[in-house]
């Protein structure tokens, strides 16, 4: 058992929504799902920081059990501060420094929320001379949709609640959770109290 959710939450947290044995469970399916769908020679695979760093960490160790060594490489991209909304525009905070000119180019995020930050990053890579671009992300809320994307790799998807945990996180906080939970607001100094 690797979930440990009976141990105590931080204020805030008003519900788990999925657990460390759930989350293992998707992360090993995507990976066999990426294994089966890219090929190994050109693969460079992308981690939008700092939200996926987590995922990005047990993706890549799975790959290497499906004999996929990819070159890897960061982006931090910001579409918000501190709150909860993104903003409209997308910002290159630290870029890559992959040459990723003909590969094959798998980015990682932790969530598809409007999709801006996808889909700015799709266009960056292609516009830096990718062959092809595909995307993972752990959560997807479709819901909140603005930009024209979706991810070709989905760990699950969730309804429109703000969430927190293996590595997404509020005011930088909660991003050691070992799972994802439910964020509520409603706790007395809860939004922007921290
Ligand atoms: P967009 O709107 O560009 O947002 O798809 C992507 C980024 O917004 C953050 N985000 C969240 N972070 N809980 C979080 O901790 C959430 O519910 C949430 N929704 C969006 C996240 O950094 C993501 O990469």
């Amino acid at each position: 058992m690797r979930g440990p959710e009976n141990v105590m939450h931080p204020h805030h947290i008003l519900r788990v929504l999925f657990t460390a044995d759930d989350i293992a469970g998707r992360v090993d399916a995507l990976v066999g799902e990426i294994g089966r769908t890219c090929a190994a020679g050109s693969l460079v695979l992308v981690g939008i920081l700092r939200g996926s760093f987590i995922f990005f960490a047990d993706l890549v160790r799975g790959l290497f059990y499906h004999h996929l060594h990819p070159r890897i490489d960061f982006t931090l991209l910001q579409s918000y501060g501190s709150g909860t909304e993104s903003s409209g525009t997308v910002e290159i905070e630290r870029d890559i420094s992959v040459d990723v000119r003909g590969t094959e180019v798998v980015l990682v995020d932790d969530i598809l929320d409007t999709g801006r930050t996808l889909h700015f990053a799709v266009e960056l890579m292609y516009a830096k001379g990718a062959r092809s671009v595909k995307s993972c992300v752990l959560l997807d809320k479709p819901s909140r949709r603005v930009a024209p994307i979706s991810a070709d790799f989905v760990g699950f998807t969730v309804e429109d609640v703000f969430v927190v945990g293996y590595g997404l996180d509020y005011d930088s906080y909660y991003r050691e959770l070992p799972y994802i939970a439910e964020l509520t607001f409603t706790h007395p100094g809860a939004a922007g109290g921290q």
